[in-house]
């Protein structure tokens, strides 16, 4: 199946994407919807011949049977024995999920309102720490616990009428030196975030900033509320058990901005407005389990990846949201997509046949336009784009703002599509008065090969709901993809040496151990930083 689409795709490599339009309907065709959210992906070099092998690979990974049984709560996440159920945590239909035999949801829904009166408290100053009515928010995390509610808190600040939320994550002395010099202790509520509560950065800063507070605040504990899956750890650090929000092991770092990790944007913006996000990754969720491949939002969205990297050979894809506020989302992307699917180990021990996940990237439009987009449109490797916009925007007496903002979007995928010819551009270069060898020598320079390839995804307005849609429609891709690779997407073993070696490290620089069977380089790097 893999060889007949290689083999495919190399009978089809050279022809002109702009071609394809010629016949029928295309953007119909290569085009699928849910509700008012539009998924285009008719600027590829994708065929008919080719969505079928595309859709053939995924019917025979098991893509429906997987599907299923993630969502009945069997354990998927084979190489760390768990459930993977993060959409129980936005299941607000009713929906009942079992693990071992256990219902979840009354937990869930339980979690979920013990939020939702905190936040409703914070939000109105029934609960209020030693100076008054809470003004600030600050989130320490890291990871998952941090990209999903920072990016999302970003995505909605229209909808942002609560307390300001600051984010600190790096163990960099200056992320949370910098949040805290904004902040006054008397009126700040401190969220620890983090799964497993041990996580070496998020501890550090959580100290820091029980630290700052004690010296103005005679009950700090008062003013820290503790997300986590450890709640007797959340305890032994001194929060009470009232302001600890837990969750399941089989909530993965990187999927648990659904639940208690979402609290600091709930708290932003309100307990309906969460809702509203919630009820967008389940319809996506109800989407992903029901419609044919053909119409399925993320099974068609990975197999576009499949297609542009693992058969086209393309290493890597950006992803360009046309929305200033989504300017954490590659960031959050990046986790998503590559620690669930960077790895080199399929499911079964074996080494993998075919690439792993690709490198993900990207940055908000119009601004990456005047930095890389030089090599996306002229450079020697083809970067597919994940375009991303919104039909209207927040600002309507702005609105002229966001048609340009539309047409740069749309310009891109064009330009992308369409490219300049080198006859154009000669003709252009004529019309400027040039003429020779030169004329020649400047006319290169300006060919845009064209021919590369560019989705669409487009909705009327980035509202919470629609947000709740995107992200689950990535993780729901990310899951596709992983199978049709063989990879378990759950698990995130590659993150664990380097912890290990920043731990033994430590009291190296600090003097207290000697660097015995360091390499030269780390040693001389060591030597440099005790000397400075
Ligand atoms: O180091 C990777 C990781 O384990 C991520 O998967 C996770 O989101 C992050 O660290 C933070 O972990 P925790 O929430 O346990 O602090």
């Amino acid at each position: 199946m893999w060889t007949d689409l290689k083999a495919h795709y190399a009978r089809t490599e050279g022809r002109n994407i702009l071609d394809l339009f010629a016949k029928g309907d295309r953007f119909g065709d290569f085009s699928a919807a849910l509700g008012d959210m539009l998924f285009d992906y008719s600027k590829t070099n994708i065929d008919a011949e080719t969505r079928a092998s595309l859709i053939a690979l995924a019917e025979t990974a098991g893509v429906a049977a997987r599907r299923d049984a993630m969502f009945a709560g069997e354990k998927i996440n084979e190489t760390e024995g768990r459930s993977v159920l993060h959409t129980a945590l936005r299941n607000l239909n009713g929906r009942k999920v079992e693990v071992d035999g256990q219902d979840v949801m009354p937990a869930v829904l339980d979690t979920l309102s013990r939020m939702e009166a905190f936040a409703t408290a914070v939000r109105d100053g029934s609960y209020s720490a030693q100076g008054g009515k809470i003004t600030d928010v600050i989130n320490i995390g890291i990871g998952g616990s941090d990209l999903g509610p920072a990016m999302a808190y970003r995505a909605l600040s229209p909808y942002a009428d609560g307390p300001a939320c600051h984010y600190v994550s790096n163990v960099d002395g200056a992320d949370i030196h910098d949040v805290l010099k904004k902040c006054d202790p008397t009126t700040t509520l401190v969220i620890v975030a983090s799964k497993t509560f041990t996580t070496i950065e998020t501890m550090t800063n959580a100290e820091t900033a029980r630290k700052w507070m004690a010296e103005r605040v005679s009950d700090t504990g008062a003013q820290f509320a503790a997300l986590s899956s450890a709640d007797d750890k959340a305890a032994e650090w001194g929060i009470a058990a009232e302001r600890v929000f837990g969750f399941e092991d089989w909530v993965g770092g990187r999927y648990s901005m659904w639940g208690p990790i979402g609290l600091s944007v709930m708290i932003a913006i309100g307990a309906d407005d969460f809702r509203a996000f919630l009820q967008g990754g389940d319809a996506m969720d109800t989407h992903f389990l029901t419609a044919d491949f053909s119409e399925n939002l993320p099974v068609l969205l990975a197999l576009v990846g499949i297609w542009h990297h693992q058969i086209s050979g393309h290493g890597t894809r950006a992803v360009l949201p046309y929305d200033n506020r989504l300017g954490r989302l590659p960031a959050y992307f990046q986790q998503l997509e590559m620690e669930s699917n960077g790895k080199s180990v399929s499911m079964d021990g074996s080494d993998l046949t075919n690439q792993a996940g690709p490198i993900v990237w990207g940055e908000p439009g119009t601004n990456g336009q005047h930095a890389f987009y030089q090599l996306i449109h002229q450079g020697t490797q083809v970067v597919p784009v994940e375009f991303m916009v919104a039909a209207n925007g927040h600002e309507e007496d702005l609105a002229h703002h966001h048609k340009l903002l539309v047409a740069n979007c749309f310009a891109q995928s064009e330009a992308l599509l369409r490219g300049r010819s080198l006859d154009e551009c000669r003709e252009r270069m004529a019309a400027k008065g040039l003429t020779g060898e030169e004329l020649e020598r400047q006319a290169r320079h300006r060919v845009f090969s064209g021919n590369r390839p560019s989705t669409t995804l487009i909705y009327p307005k980035m509202t919470p709901y629609v947000l709740g849609q995107i992200i689950a429609l990535y993780e729901h891709r990310v899951f596709v993809e992983g199978t049709i690779l063989g990879i378990n997407s759950y698990d995130q073993w590659g993150v664990e040496l380097g912890k290990e070696l920043a731990l033994a490290l430590e009291p190296i620089l600090s003097g207290d151990q000697d660097g015995a069977g360091k390499d030269g380089s780390t040693l001389g790097l060591v030597n440099y930083v005790q000397n400075a």
